[in-house]
């Protein structure tokens, strides 16, 4: 499916098909494919818990006020903002400048001095910032990825992000932009018309 054609009919989607079980392979190549979203200096601070199993998506519906998609679809993610990647990715970003022609190692020294301060500490309000709108972005392209190849999606953030982060072991200082609920559409049932969205004269401004 081309790009444009997936913007368009991509719907969050409440009706999953209950019996239809994503392979960890199917969601690996999804993952693989989100990772091709752009970041901030390249250093891709995200993180994905990827649940699957029954028992574990009884426990995440649990932390999302009870939506039932949290349940019913095939896999849910958590989608992390990980405001540790800074110091955990930026030599390997480095690395890879020098390794393909970017920069020689003077440059790319300078790259992660420039880089590593840009962004603040790692528990500052705009470290999260930073790890949440590039998380987004990445859960953008998931959406559309897993649209292209035949799947079906419903973003959330109506859940409790404290308890998801101690059911499921995440730092209390990372964030948690939200879930993406990942399945196939349910068979003989159809949505409603796409909710209304508002024109670019009401949104942006041109100067
Ligand atoms: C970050 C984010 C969080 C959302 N959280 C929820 C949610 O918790 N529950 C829900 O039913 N829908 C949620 N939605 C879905 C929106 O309501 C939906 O995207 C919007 O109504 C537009 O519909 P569409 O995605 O089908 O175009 C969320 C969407 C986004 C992007």
């Amino acid at each position: 499916m081309e790009t444009i054609q997936t913007i368009i009919t991509r719907r969050s989607v409440n009706f999953f098909d209950p019996s239809f079980k994503i392979s960890d392979n199917e969601l690996t190549e999804l993952l693989r494919l989100a990772a091709l979203a752009p970041s901030s200096y390249n250093i891709q601070p995200w993180e994905v818990v990827v649940v699957r199993s029954p028992e574990r998506k009884k426990a995440l519906r649990e932390c999302a006020f009870n939506q039932p998609k949290a349940e019913e679809a095939s896999a849910v993610l958590i989608i992390i903002g990980n405001t540790d990647a800074v110091e955990e990715n930026l030599d390997a970003v480095a690395s890879d400048l020098v390794d393909k022609g970017y920069a020689d190692a003077a440059a790319a020294e300078s790259v992660k001095k420039t880089a590593g301060g840009f962004y603040g500490l790692p528990d500052s309000e705009r470290r999260k910032v930073f790890s949440a709108k590039n998380a987004g972005l990445f859960a953008m392209n998931f959406m559309t990825a897993a649209e292209g190849l035949g799947y079906v999606t419903h973003p959330m953030d109506g859940f409790d992000e404290g308890k998801i982060k101690e059911a499921f072991g995440i730092k209390a200082d990372k964030v948690v932009p939200m879930l993406i609920a990942v399945g196939r559409f349910k068979d003989g049932v159809s949505l409603p018309d796409r909710k209304m969205r508002f024109s670019p004269e009401r949104f942006a401004r041109f100067e």
